[in-house]
């Protein structure tokens, strides 16, 4: 048998009356009147500990919506106990059976526990509802395209001769996957645990403190979908215990991580520092930071260059990897794309993502929250930086960054070249006739290779501009913003410090979680 290739789950208006505005906000009652208890799954068992932290809502900061249990060293060891105990059986599960159970959950996503997902991810995460939903879209889709995904890996075979049967066989790493998952994404969340367990093998997924409540659900319909005990093992703990007891395990086969360049970083040279222990060399697949820009040519159509900056900026509070943060723009363009970014900056409703017409929450923490405050003090303070809009914060009753351009008069003034991760653009502006040596600039100025975008109308310019930015980015944009990549549409993924570029959601993904076994069979 086989799967026709999915198709993208199309996403709901939320119109006022709607059926999905008035389930939505129901549901989003509901969870914001209640502090769920979340316990560790470990072995398809709840397992409850002493050491727990609360889950507040970062538009709402004293608002708590979830208590979670944290894993420790008994716990983390029972996982991986768990987990080696669930695979020979899972290993071995005919693979349309264990399709299935991913494609029952995705269907779920997209019917009846889509608002379970959509409201817990708006009030843990700070999401609007469009935010929301996009998100929860993306996770049915990873789903649907990671299994149809493998389909295609599996129908590779090698070429036999005369007498002569070779074949090839895809089987799960032998080991654990070590799923370590970031607080923006509830799809990523669900996703890294989830791609190397469509192909067989077991995890532990540790999610982001700040994400952990829309994770949790989303563990919750796994196994009411028929995931077998131990499959997955969710154990919300500090990076410390991670790191301490389980990524030097023997049997530790696959990392699949989404966060930051230093604990990817950290990782890798810890895996490096305990090599010849492993029983097999971990894979190591990461998506990390990022320092995306947006490059306009002086023949830029400057209206949707406007929209570009001002959408892949500022949607989801800039908190996206691929999110704008740097831009370039040329000397003659900018006095029409100063007044655009003025108007429109000025024209973002920015609050609570209950109120649908919301474009902008609060960034998701303090930490974040005093990062981006950081950059506005000093660039407020700098003889380098002009505040063109924004540039305030408050974080009375939730952290809300205000969206801020900056005009740096360097190219490589701090905001232009470090990694933020809130609501702050930095543009520079360069004389028309210094677009080679921008370019260069924007090729080098930071270590990140994510995603970037380009604007111009000539197609020789477009051609140069591809060329001399080929390698700065994974996810490269012509007259388009640089967010928004589509699974089974713009295979997503950076190199550089950027990551591995292990595109999420394709087969490039998921053969990363098979070792190859050929078989040669002579009649
Ligand atoms: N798919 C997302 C985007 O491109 C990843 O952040 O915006």
């Amino acid at each position: 048998f086989t799967i026709a290739k999915p198709a993208n789950d199309p996403f709901k208006g939320y119109l006022p009356g709607s059926p999905e505005r008035t389930e939505l906000k129901a549901e989003l009652k509901r969870q914001s009147e209640q502090v769920v208890r979340i316990p560790l799954i470990i072995g398809g068992k709840e397992v409850w500990t002493d050491h727990t932290i609360k889950v507040t809502m970062p538009h709402d900061h004293q608002h708590v919506i979830a208590e979670c249990c944290m894993a420790g060293e008994t716990e983390l060891k029972q996982a991986i106990g768990a987990a080696l105990e669930a695979k020979e059986a899972w290993e071995e599960m005919p693979w349309e059976h264990r399709s299935a159970i991913f494609l029952k959950a995705a269907d779920r996503i997209t019917g009846p526990y889509r608002q379970v997902l959509n409201a817990s991810t708006m009030l843990g995460q700070s999401k609007t509802v469009f935010q929301a939903e996009i998100d929860i879209a993306e996770l049915a889709d990873f789903l649907r395209f990671g299994v149809w995904s493998a389909q295609e890996i599996f129908k590779d075979q090698p070429l036999s001769t005369d007498g002569i049967w070779n074949r090839q066989d895809y089987r799960p790493l032998d080991g654990f996957i070590c799923a370590i998952t970031p607080f923006n994404f509830t799809s990523i969340g669900g996703n890294l645990p989830t791609a190397p367990a469509i192909v067989g093998n077991v995890a532990l997924w540790k999610p982001s403190r700040t994400a952990v409540l829309a994770n949790y659900y989303y563990m919750k319909l796994l196994m009411d979908c028929g995931l077998p005990a131990g499959v997955i093992n969710f154990v919300p703990c500090d990076g410390a215990d991670m790191s301490k007891y389980v990524i030097p395990h023997p049997k530790m086969a696959g990392f699949h991580f989404t966060g930051s360049t230093a604990v990817f970083q950290g990782v890798w040279k810890q895996v490096g520092e305990n090599i010849a222990s492993y029983a097999n060399y971990p894979r190591l697949v990461g998506e990390t930071g990022g320092k995306d820009y947006i490059f306009a040519h002086p023949t830029a159509d400057v209206e949707p260059l406007v929209a570009a900056l001002v959408r892949g900026s500022f949607e989801f509070q800039g908190q996206k990897c691929s999110a704008c943060s740097r831009a370039f723009v040329p000397a003659s363009l900018w006095p029409q794309v100063e007044r655009g970014l003025k108007e429109k900056v000025a024209a973002l409703k920015v609050g609570d993502v209950q109120e649908f017409d919301t474009f902008m929450a609060a960034v998701i923490d303090r930490a974040s929250f005093q990062t981006c405050k950081g950059y506005l003090d000093r660039a407020a303070a700098s003889p380098e930086c002009e505040i063109v809009a924004g540039g305030t914060c408050d974080d009375s009753k939730g952290w809300f960054v205000q969206p801020t351009v900056i005009r740096c008069s360097s190219p490589y003034y701090e905001s232009m070249v470090k990694e933020i991760f809130g609501p702050i653009l930095s543009v520079y502006v360069y004389p028309d006739d210094q677009l080679d040596e921008t370019l260069k600039v924007c090729d080098t100025a930071s270590p990140y290779a994510l995603t970037g975008a380009i604007f111009a109308q000539d197609r020789q310019a477009i051609v140069k501009m591809e060329r001399a930015l080929r390698n700065s980015c994974g996810n490269f944009y012509i007259n388009d913003k640089c967010t928004g990549a589509v699974v089974g549409q713009q295979p997503f993924g950076g190199a550089r410090a950027s990551g591995t570029n292990d595109k999420a959601g394709t087969g490039l993904n998921i053969i990363r979680w098979l070792s190859a076994h050929a078989v040669k069979e002579a009649f």
